[in-house]
């Protein structure tokens, strides 16, 4: 066995399926050639040569997943949140997403997000850049020197959009086909196509992505009916599609064949609902990114008990937070609040759903990932919850809870395809 054979000894939770905690106190988690082989009560006789790091007393987890954040605005996090989405992306978003074009500044706020994301709890994500390939080049490098794994997108936008921040057709589609090229430089920074979203795009542009999906074979990412005013401006734009879903899908680029996240989802009707399920569609839930940009609330709880494939998303600078953590407490309020105010029938999300939206939920589309069951890749944190003293005696699961609300969501260690990062 090599140096990625190992045991940790902690607290471990994980989530087999929405609503169901997993608690192993004061267990093993055994990793065996990157692979989780299981949790045990007492070191199993074959794995009593493992190297055992001890982390007892705290908190062990599968790392968290970030299914949609975009690096280049997290300069601005935190700014700019008096205004609804399409105003706010002309403000905010579009200025900031065009210096990016000069290499010097992607690298050095590059190099600050993907710092701030290796000391998160987060070991996964899907990753807007912007519109420029050595920039997301760039991006996809440092992320693979700090060992995270992620999906990162170079964006694509010819329309709607100001000179500084806009490709012609042909030069979107030239520089996404060289940067799908240079992208196999790298092996845990993976490619993934991202039209920013429909108002965006071109018909021809989108086409020639579809093309280039199928060519490549690489997953995609997007918007998806995410705020009313751009609901609106889509079927002004597709007056063919009946929903806007058929916007991406007229171009293959919708699930199926083509692995998809969608961010948001906050207005998706029954229509597309179906469309998504059937083709598998990932849903990126963004609850702090809905509030902010005054979206709206999503009914995740519905997608759940209806079997979407759904995960969590900070949409930094939309979210002004990089917590996956913070995204799981934001998405316990929103569904409280669309009980109270929207939908009486469907109970709100509990903290065993969260997680595992966090984990297993939006790990999927990363394949085993996002749980402690036998063959799931190792991907783990470990939180200490020591600098949260309280008189209380507290459960495993109350300390759990505890952590999510009031900790710091930073953990002590973090592992990612068994490799240690920290
Ligand atoms: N829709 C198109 N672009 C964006 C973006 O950058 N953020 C959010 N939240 N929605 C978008
Ligand atoms: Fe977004």
């Amino acid at each position: 066995m090599n140096k990625t054979s190992f045991a940790l000894k902690g607290n471990i939770f994980f989530t087999p399926a929405p609503g169901q905690l997993a608690i192993y106190p004061e267990s093993y988690l055994v990793c065996v050639e990157q692979k989780v082989a299981g949790v045990f009560a007492q070191l199993p006789e074959q794995y009593k040569d493992l190297p055992v790091e001890d982390h007892s007393g705290k908190l062990i987890l599968p790392g968290l997943v970030d299914l949609h954040v975009h690096a280049s605005q997290y300069a601005y996090r935190g700014l700019g949140m008096d205004m609804e989405l399409l105003q706010w992306l002309e403000a905010n978003a579009f200025p900031e997403e065009s210096k990016f074009a000069d290499p010097e500044y992607a690298e050095k706020a590059y190099s600050i997000f993907t710092q701030q994301l290796l000391h998160s709890a987060t070991t996964r994500a899907c990753i807007f850049a912007t519109i420029h390939r050595p920039a997301t080049l760039k991006l996809m490098e440092l992320l693979e020197k700090a060992g995270l794994c992620c999906y990162v997108g170079k964006v694509n936008m010819d329309r709607n959009s100001p000179d500084i921040l806009r490709e012609t057709c042909e030069e979107s589609l030239a520089e996404t086909r060289q940067w799908l090229l240079d992208s196999a430089a790298f092996t845990k920074s993976k490619p993934m196509l991202t039209p920013r979203f429909t108002p965006s795009c071109t018909d021809e542009l989108m086409a020639g992505l579809g093309k280039l999906q199928k060519e490549f074979g690489v997953p995609m990412q997007s918007h998806l009916s995410e705020n009313l005013s751009e609901i609106k401006w889509v079927s002004e734009l597709c007056p063919g599609t009946r929903f806007y879903g058929e916007a991406y899908e007229q171009f293959g680029l919708f699930g199926g064949e083509c692995p998809t996240v969608m961010a948001h989802c906050v207005w998706s009707g029954a229509e597309e609902r179906a469309r998504m399920k059937a083709n598998g569609v990932f849903i990126a839930h963004c609850p702090q990114s809905n509030m902010n940009v005054s979206s709206g609330i999503a009914p995740i709880k519905s997608y759940l008990l209806e079997g979407q494939k759904v995960g969590l998303g900070s949409d930094v600078a939309g979210g002004a937070h990089l917590s996956i953590f913070r995204a799981m407490i934001d998405a316990i309020q929103c569904s409280k609040l669309r009980w109270r105010l929207v939908d009486q029938n469907t109970p709100a999300l509990t903290m065993p759903e969260v997680l595992y939206l966090a984990t297993k939920g939006g790990g999927a589309f990363f394949g085993k990932v996002g749980s402690f069951e036998p063959g799931y890749e190792f991907d783990a944190i470990v939180m200490d919850d020591s600098n949260l003293p309280t008189t209380r005696l507290c459960s495993l699961p109350e300390r759990l809870e505890r952590m999510v609300y009031l900790g710091d969501g930073a953990p002590c260690a973090k592992y990612v395809q068994g490799q240690r990062l920290f």
